[in-house]
């Protein structure tokens, strides 16, 4: 078993490439099972659940070839199994985007119960709802989702709730299907618009992704052909600005899409701290004094994104007064915060709510990322508390960050990744 050790106190300070973005490529993967054709995809980020994605398609037949670190060259056009093998699939949560696509592209489809990050219950009722509302029969048994459909036909699809996952699928079901689709209630995430405007490149018809209401005017036939290159990481980004104001640091964050920023960025400038855009694609984050309060409610996109909450409880652990986190999108996102507390933080997390009493500062001590967020808040901690923070569970924070320890410490940080060897 590996673990991060981690040194601080650190006020991190230089430049950090954002990659692409993890949501957007586990969903991508899986849309290619739609195209007909080679594609070519690029600013993939280099992390396992990518890995674990071309494992999968190659299963099901497609050949990949990778033709640089982040580039792969995929042809779909001889997909020859319809079930994704069941130990893979379970590992992580995206692939239930496999059911989309395969039901899309084969008309049948079997995928095992989706895995991933513990944040307490994630039904997939409004994917199920979708398919089911195009015209396909779906049943879940003995841990697998079968699905199938002789044809999928085109309506109107009103999501209950606000799902990223269920918006995304149902685009991947309908996209092939006869007629018109319209979801409304869609949710508006950058990564949604990236998927759509990978299909479109690829040879789909789908309008309005990043508004409420998406249409999805279905094809023939995806040609491919074409190269399409992953958006970058907004919470990446979101990362890398919220640990350069923990830190009382000076970043600049390269490579980022500022728009999809803004919530973090009026936080951050309410807390005191700054932020300027240098156009383009960067941004300058700079903190020289201990934040202030804030209070952060997590909403879908455009509102304070759920994926960046652990991260801002570190600012807040530290920051002057008291600030209440209120996670709307997930029952149980607040397991960090017993780390935190380990740490020296005075945070009392009660059923959505958690209120945080900012401390001086943190101390060091053994710790374990709960999930993909909390691990990322874990070593931002790490960076900002006096000694030695050992960091336990990367394989969470391995799934979807490219290169953490090696972006840290360009920026100055003491990090190193070391075999545990007291088990
Ligand atoms: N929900 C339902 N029924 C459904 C689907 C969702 O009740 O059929 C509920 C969920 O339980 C949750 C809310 O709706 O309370 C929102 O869930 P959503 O479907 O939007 O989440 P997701 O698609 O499963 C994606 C990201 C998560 C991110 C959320 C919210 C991927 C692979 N995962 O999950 O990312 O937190 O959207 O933005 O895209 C992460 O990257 O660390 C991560 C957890």
């Amino acid at each position: 078993m590996e673990k991060l050790v981690v040194t601080g106190k650190t006020h991190l300070k230089g430049e950090v490439i954002i990659s692409g973005a993890k949501n957007a490529a586990v969903a991508i993967l899986p849309a290619t099972l739609l195209v007909d054709g080679i594609c070519v995809v690029e600013n993939l980020p280099n992390i396992s659940d990518v890995k674990i994605y071309c494992k999968i398609l190659e299963e099901l037949g497609a050949k990949i070839e990778w033709i640089g670190p982040n580039a792969i060259k995929i042809d779909t056009r001889f997909i020859s199994c319809t079930s994704a093998p069941l130990d893979m699939t379970s590992k992580f949560r995206a692939s239930y985007y496999l059911i989309g696509s395969l039901l899309s592209r084969c008309h049948h489809a079997q995928v095992g119960m989706p895995g991933g990050c513990k944040l307490g219950a994630r039904p997939i009722d409004q994917h199920i709802k979708g398919f089911e509302r195009l015209g396909a029969t779906v049943e879940i048994s003995s841990g697998k989702i079968t699905a199938h459909a002789d044809t999928l036909v085109g309506t109107s699809i009103y999501m209950d709730i606000v799902s990223v996952g269920a918006t995304i699928n149902i685009m991947l079901a309908s996209v092939l299907a006869k007629g018109t689709t319209i979801i409304e209630n869609a949710a508006k995430e950058p990564h949604i618009v990236d998927v759509a405007n990978f299909l479109n490149t690829m040879g789909a018809d789908i309008r309005g992704a990043g508004t409420d209401v998406i249409k999805i005017n279905g094809v023939d036939r995806l040609p491919g052909n074409a190269n399409y290159s992953v958006v970058p990481d907004q919470i990446e980004a979101g990362t890398f600005m919220l640990a350069a104001v923990a830190s009382r640091g000076d970043l600049i964050i390269k490579n980022c899409i500022t728009k999809h920023l803004e919530p973090v960025t009026a936080k951050i400038v309410e807390m005191g701290a700054f932020v300027e855009d240098l156009g383009g694609d960067s941004l300058h984050v700079w903190c020289n004094k201990r934040p202030t309060k804030v209070n952060i409610k997590t909403l879908p996109y455009p509102g304070f994104p759920t994926d960046l909450q652990p991260q801002m409880g570190v600012i807040l652990s530290t920051a002057e007064g008291t600030s209440i986190i209120n996670e709307s999108i997930w029952e149980s996102r607040f397991q960090y915060t017993e780390e935190l507390n380990k740490m020296g933080a005075h945070i009392t997390a009660q059923g959505k709510s958690a209120f945080f009493e900012g401390v001086e500062s943190l101390s060091s001590s053994p710790v374990y990322a709960t999930d993909l967020r909390a691990g990322a808040a874990l070593i931002i901690a790490g960076i900002i508390a006096e000694g030695s923070t050992e960091i336990y569970n990367l394989e969470h924070i391995d799934r979807g960050y490219e290169n953490i320890e090696e972006k840290f410490r360009k920026l100055g940080a003491k990090i190193e990744r070391v075999e545990d060897t007291s088990c």
